[in-house]
């Protein structure tokens, strides 16, 4: 294994943090190590150092180093209360006010964000719930799941839908398996119903496209704890201007929002933490447009 100087962190700290916010230390050095490691190995170079050189002349290797320093771990129903608290209240409630809000002209809309959403467990997750929720009503709705993550080769993956047994089996209740999955050889993958309410989109949290419009749910989950507090505050506040005033926002179980940002006012309900705007606290986007490249 090559090793990276504290000059060579510095170097590719920076130029991580400059384009992703994921801030790395010295600390980190084996992290850099270990996962540049085989991008070194394709680039035929010896230093980190010659590597960085490279990388500086063709900036096709940042999307490479960028994939390979996120961290993706992800789940199916991850810590399992947030999803929980909206099957058995927060989106019966928000599909109640939607349907009454709706008319003849306007089919029921429910948009949902999950931020961050590497491999797409979390966005396909709530798709699930609401599938089940509506039911056979689905069809009168206009449901929009919107994954976005900084990682291309996430959102591809994301994209496809296709998981192992195992990373269907650790978190997907078995009656939810065999509706929601159809065998492809050895994998899974997510139904065709599920895959069109969802779409996903390579966007950094830092800078989001501003026509991503409004948000019923937003997940925005385990990625902060990346980012250093004024990342972090610039994250929320990105945030919340995509959360409808009715809205939830999770973050992830190990998280918090003291000493962040005050957008936001904390609930919590049946054993779950979840975020509401604080009313008039951020100034809302624009609405969302298709050139964001997504259609309702
Ligand atoms: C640990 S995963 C969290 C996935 C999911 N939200 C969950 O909680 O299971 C963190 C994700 O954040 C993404 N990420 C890191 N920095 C980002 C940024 N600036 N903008 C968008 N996504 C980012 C990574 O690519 C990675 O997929």
């Amino acid at each position: 294994m090559i090793s990276i100087t504290a000059e060579e962190v510095g170097l590719f700290a920076r130029l991580i943090h400059d384009r992703t916010g994921i801030a790395l230390d010295l600390g980190k050095a084996y992290l850099l190590e270990n996962r540049l490691a085989p991008l070194l190995e394709e680039a035929g170079v010896t230093s980190f150092g010659e590597f960085f050189r490279l990388v500086s002349r063709s900036s096709a290797w940042v999307p490479r180093i960028i994939d390979a320093i996120a961290t993706n771990e992800t789940s199916f129903f991850r810590d399992q209360r947030p999803f929980s608290l909206l099957r058995d209240k927060l989106l019966p409630e928000l599909l109640g006010r939607r349907r009454a809000e709706s008319d003849a002209s306007l089919p029921p809309a429910l948009r949902v964000w999950s931020a961050a959403c590497s491999t797409g467990q979390e966005a396909y997750s709530v798709g699930m719930i609401v599938a089940e929720l509506l039911g056979a009503e689905a069809g009168a709705w206009q449901v929009r799941i919107v994954g976005t993550d900084i990682s291309n080769a996430a959102v591809v993956r994301a994209s496809e839908g296709v998981y192992s047994r195992f990373e269907v089996d650790r978190g997907v209740p078995d009656r939810l398996r065999d509706k929601y999955f159809t065998p492809l050889g050895e994998r899974l993958r997510v139904e065709a119903g599920l895959r069109a309410m969802s779409v996903f989109l390579e966007a950094n949290l830092l800078a989001p496209p501003d026509n991503l419009g409004q948000f019923d749910l937003i997940f925005c989950r385990n990625v902060g704890i990346y980012f250093n507090q004024e990342n972090r505050r610039r994250l929320f506040a990105n945030i919340a201007r995509h959360l409808r005033p009715d809205g939830a926002l999770f973050i992830g179980s190990t998280e918090s929002l003291l000493g962040v940002c005050d957008l936001f006012v904390r609930r919590e309900c049946l054993n779950a933490v979840y975020f509401q705007p604080r009313p008039g606290a951020a100034e809302p986007a624009p609405p969302q447009t298709s050139t964001a490249g997504i259609k309702g």
